[in-house]
């Protein structure tokens, strides 16, 4: 297995890495599950949490995660940035942060340049976090989502996967298809508005796309529920009007495998995408995923630490 040298996309990254990063988090877990193992690994590091689009949980992660793993942590603030009122470009900034001395960026934005290209502009010895690009990729969130459904089922074998909401619109549902396609997943199905779910995820990976909730949401043994992204919908909500249609509620919840696992990558509407009550009932994982995510972050920069000094 190559070591991980950047973390840009689920798209490719072989089965080994997965189990490598699941194994490196369950570590970081601590007694109980609850908090998180600290360590010394990346003492002396700089990383610099590089966010042009707003974000509750993934920053708060990755920093919380960087700090437990013993680095330095700096956080590029948007709204008093020259990016916003002294017009300075996307690529110039991140330039900038590099010079600064960052050993790792974690970079969330808009997807008007994909993570991919970016490395041309940054030093060699940089290490880059796709922290959520565009609607295309949110590699570390799959992660996590991913681990955290392999802690409670054991596998993927056979597993029937619900995902309902904007799929359209949202980077975690493409990057959840190349986990599920690489660890093997029984079947995905997605349900939303119809003009909200696109015919086909990835190439790669089989969906069946079906408009009847109740029909999508049968048997399944993970719900995934996705928030609407009326940011990205150009100002017309016109798309989303059924929206209500398609809310996880416990009657729908009822007619899904009785262990079934709710989740939701957040940020949640209640009412909306997920009823209060099942947000907050015995089949959520909703809570799980926020505290997995702060391990698999770990795992992540620890990976990344260890091919860089490796380099
Ligand atoms: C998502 C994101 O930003 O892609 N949230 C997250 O990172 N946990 C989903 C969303 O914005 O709805």
């Amino acid at each position: 297995m190559g070591r991980l040298r950047h973390l840009l996309t689920l798209r490719g990254l072989p089965r080994e890495t997965y189990q490598d990063l699941f194994g490196r988090a369950e570590g970081f877990m601590g007694p109980g599950g609850s908090s998180v193992a600290r360590t010394e690994s990346l003492r002396g590091s700089l990383v610099v949490n590089a966010f042009f689009e707003p974000s509750t949980r993934t920053r708060l992660a990755f920093e919380i995660a960087a700090r437990s793993l013993g680095a330095d942590v700096v956080n590029f603030d948007l709204l008093s940035s020259a990016t916003q009122f002294k017009s300075e470009s996307f690529e110039d900034t991140l330039r900038t942060i590099a010079a600064l001395g960052a050993d790792f960026i974690v970079l969330r934005h808009g997807g008007e340049m994909p993570a991919e290209g970016l490395l041309e502009i940054l030093p060699k010895a940089t290490c880059l976090v796709n922290g959520g690009e565009g609607s295309d990729d949110h590699p570390s969130q799959g992660l996590l989502d991913a681990w955290t459904i392999q802690r409670e089922k054991g596998g993927f074998d056979g597993l029937r996967i619900a995902i309902f909401g904007d799929i359209l619109h949202s980077r975690v549902a493409r990057s959840l298809a190349h986990a599920f396609a690489t660890l093997g997943a029984g079947s995905v199905t997605v349900s939303g508005p119809p003009k909200l779910v696109p015919e086909s995820l990835e190439g790669q990976l089989k969906v069946t796309v079906d408009h009847d909730p109740d029909r999508a949401v049968a048997g399944a043994d993970v719900i995934i529920c996705l928030r609407f992204q009326y940011e990205r919908m150009g100002g017309s909500y016109e798309a989303a009007r059924d929206r209500h249609n398609y809310t996880i509620d416990e009657g729908r919840v009822a007619l899904a495998s009785p262990e079934v696992m709710v989740m939701h990558p957040g940020p949640i509407n209640r009412g909306v995408e997920i009823a209060p009550e099942v947000a907050d009932g015995p089949r959520s994982f909703i809570l799980s995923q926020v505290r997995n995510g702060v391990a698999m972050r770990m795992a992540i920069l620890d990976a990344l630490g260890e091919g860089r000094r490796a380099a």
